[in-house]
């Protein structure tokens, strides 16, 4: 076909062959970073479809811009990044990767989790340093996690298989969800309790939840202030479900005593004093990057991007 299409970074070679083979022009931003504005507003002109990614703001101005564009197919299962309403005004179909990054992202949820709990990232620093003097019984005291209660915030895709992955450590297990997962009630003995209580019991607590004004924040500091002294917060899912500012003050003071995080509301900068503090241990934002996931997303996204340009609808549709 003489399609004309856009990806706004170099993505694993499966998904670009994909749009190769149907597409006259498969055009990749050059550089491997975020594409600023401008460049994004210059890039899209023309172009009957976009691949583009989490990083990319694709608001009203960027698809006034794609003034040829069908719709975005954005790689990633998120998609707060691109404005549903000013794409369903214009008609523009936008499509997302769920599915293929459920087991990557929950995997990370429990790295984060082991790591925070038994303070692996502090360990290995201790080791790099040359200053271990030798085994001693009160190093690197960490957290129990078998047996531990394990609360999930969120058991959509993602949520319900990290809560699945606890059934080896055997965890009592707490969720907060608008609706009921009667498979974890059935399968786990899984309680579904108020956010509140979740936080005051968990000694883990684990965030999926999808990104929405309704989610914004949703753990501040009042929230926070429940968990135990002990407890250990972990986050995967979008960095502004947490009020970041309250959370550097609330490990600094220790409650809860430690967080493993994924995510960061304001990427990539996190808020002043995160980054400094001992009782977290810290990824930029890589749930999703192992080599297979990647390249199942690439592929996901172009099929769809493809089915967009065809007229037809994309197999994981967010809007309209
Ligand atoms: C990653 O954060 C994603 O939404 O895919
Ligand atoms: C620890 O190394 C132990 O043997 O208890």
């Amino acid at each position: 076909m003489s399609w004309n299409v856009f990806v706004t970074r170099r993505i694993p070679e499966p998904g670009l062959e994909i749009l190769r083979r149907e597409c006259e022009i498969v055009d990749v931003h050059p550089e491997d970073r975020v594409m600023t504005r401008e460049e994004m507003l210059a890039a899209v002109p023309g172009r009957d479809g976009v691949l583009c990614l989490l990083t990319d703001r694709v608001d009203e101005e960027v698809m006034a811009a794609a003034d040829r564009a069908k719709g975005f197919a954005n790689y990633a299962v998120g998609y707060d990044n691109i404005d549903l309403e000013a794409a369903r005004r214009r008609g523009l179909v936008v499509s997302n990767t769920p599915g293929v990054l459920t087991d990557a992202t929950a995997d990370m949820a429990w790295a984060l989790l082991f790591s925070a709990a038994r303070r692996v990232v502090a360990a290995d620093k201790h080791m790099r340093s040359g200053e271990w003097n030798g085994w001693g019984p009160m190093q690197f005291l960490g957290a129990d996690i078998t047996g531990a209660t394990l609360g999930v915030v969120g058991t959509g895709r993602i949520g319900e298989n990290f809560a699945r992955k606890s059934a080896g450590f055997a965890m009592p297990l707490l969720y907060t969800d608008p609706r009921p997962n009667e498979g974890l009630e059935r399968d786990l003995g899984a309680r579904r309790v108020p956010l509140e209580e979740l936080l005051r019991v968990s000694d883990f607590v684990s965030l999926h939840p999808p990104f929405l004004p309704e989610t914004e924040k949703l753990i501040g500091e009042r929230e926070l202030g429940l968990m135990k002294p002990t407890a250990v917060l972990i986050n995967t899912s979008r960095g502004k479900v947490v009020d970041e500012e309250a959370l550097v003050r609330a490990l600094r003071a220790g409650r809860p005593g430690a967080a493993g995080l994924d995510v960061y509301a304001e990427e990539p900068r996190p808020a002043p004093g995160l980054v400094e503090l001992e009782n977290l241990v810290c990824c930029p934002h890589i749930a999703s990057a192992t080599t297979r996931t990647r390249s199942r997303m690439a592929e996901m996204a172009a099929r769809d991007l493809l089915a967009i340009l065809r007229g037809d609808p994309p197999a994981n549709q967010v809007c309209p």
